[in-house]
């Protein structure tokens, strides 16, 4: 991986990809970064070296290793199979996830969906991805039915410009003074507040967060047929998601058993007992943290608390790991 582009790399993602690859083994010798029009010409710092920004232009990726798409959806459905004639493609919009011939891939999980891929590969959404590294090792030994889901999603997985809103918000509220959210794009005030809409509702009410975990997780973990009730509600949280799960097995699982297979999971940090982890724990770290693992109602089933760094195993991290393998 010596030859690099990254499409939208001013915003939250493509910042922290950076960050992640800075210290990494890597050795980088062709680093093309690229943002909208409005960022032409700004520098950004990669090792010891400025970098200059450029309009994205698929023209630009050619005899590159490798580019890291970080644009919203539409711009992706444009420019995306014109950049993959260059090189290979890993995505982190929802544009290319569901289509049947894009590997959607979690390096822990389901790595092997990567052979015969056509240039295009998607990296999940950031819910997803912390879901199936937890989940995945219990349904290999006990045999996944059914997920009850509700996350606790920051607002740095809406963007830089959430992020932005937040802090704006948070200072009128720390003096006690309604904050302007018109125009947010978290929709309503998120300081001081809990949002249950990530993306539209659907016809049947669903938010679009809430399709996205139930349609990916059935993907990635080849289950077409499993039945997940998903809640995805937004919270005024900076950087760090956290789910509460509940998981149905297809036979009764003890707690001590599946703390055993969750110990030596890979991508997981356990903690057992009355420990848990919370969105500061995991920030800047590119595990998935599990604690709080318990009997449900039923003996077949088992809830745990679920938390990782959106921004870098919720996206970047698993991006790079993408790209690694696809080296090999
Ligand atoms: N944030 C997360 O936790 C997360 C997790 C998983 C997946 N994702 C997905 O990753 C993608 C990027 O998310 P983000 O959080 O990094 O968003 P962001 O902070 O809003 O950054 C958006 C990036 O897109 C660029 N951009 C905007 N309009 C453009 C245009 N017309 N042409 C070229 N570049 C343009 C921006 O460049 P300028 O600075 O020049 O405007 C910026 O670099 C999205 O598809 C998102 O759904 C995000």
């Amino acid at each position: 991986m010596k030859r690099i582009g990254i499409a939208g790399a001013t915003g939250l993602v493509g910042e922290t990809l950076l960050r992640i690859l800075e210290p990494g083994p890597h050795r980088i010798e062709d680093l093309r970064l690229f943002a909208s029009a409005k960022s032409a010409g700004t520098k950004l710092k990669f090792r010891d070296r400025e970098y200059e920004v450029q309009e994205v232009d698929p023209e630009g990726f050619k005899d590159l290793d490798v580019a890291f798409f970080c644009l919203e959806a539409d711009l992706a459905r444009k420019l995306v199979p014109q950049v993959a004639k260059h090189c290979p493609v890993i995505d982190k919009s929802s544009e290319f996830r569901l289509k049947p011939d894009v590997p959607l891939v979690v390096p822990e999980v389901n790595a092997s969906s990567l052979k015969g891929h056509k240039n295009i590969v998607a990296n999940p959404n950031c819910t997803t991805i912390p879901l199936v590294v937890a989940v995945n090792p219990l349904h290999q030994r006990f045999g996944l039915e059914k997920l009850w889901i509700a996350s606790y999603q920051s607002v740095s997985g809406a963007g830089k410009a959430a992020v932005e809103q937040l802090s704006y918000e948070n200072e009128f509220v720390a003096l006690r003074r309604t904050p302007d959210s018109k125009g947010s794009p978290l929709g309503p005030q998120i300081a001081d507040n809990v949002i249950p809409q990530i993306a539209d509702f659907d016809a049947h009410g669903h938010n679009g967060e809430e399709t996205k975990t139930t349609r990916e997780s059935a993907k990635i973990l080849g289950l077409p047929n499993l039945k997940v009730n998903s809640t995805c509600v937004r919270v005024p949280v900076s950087v760090g998601h956290s789910l509460a799960v509940t998981c149905r097995f297809s036979q009764a699982v003890k707690v001590k058993d599946a703390l055993h297979v969750l110990k030596d999971a890979p991508g997981v940090v356990l903690r057992a007992g009355n420990d848990y982890a919370t969105p500061i724990d995991c920030r800047g770290n590119d595990s998935v943290f599990v604690s709080r693992v318990r009997q449900g109602a039923e003996p077949e089933e088992l809830s745990l608390w679920i938390v990782t760094d959106n921004l870098r195993k919720g996206a970047a991290t698993n991006a790079v790991q993408i790209a690694e393998l696809l080296k090999e």
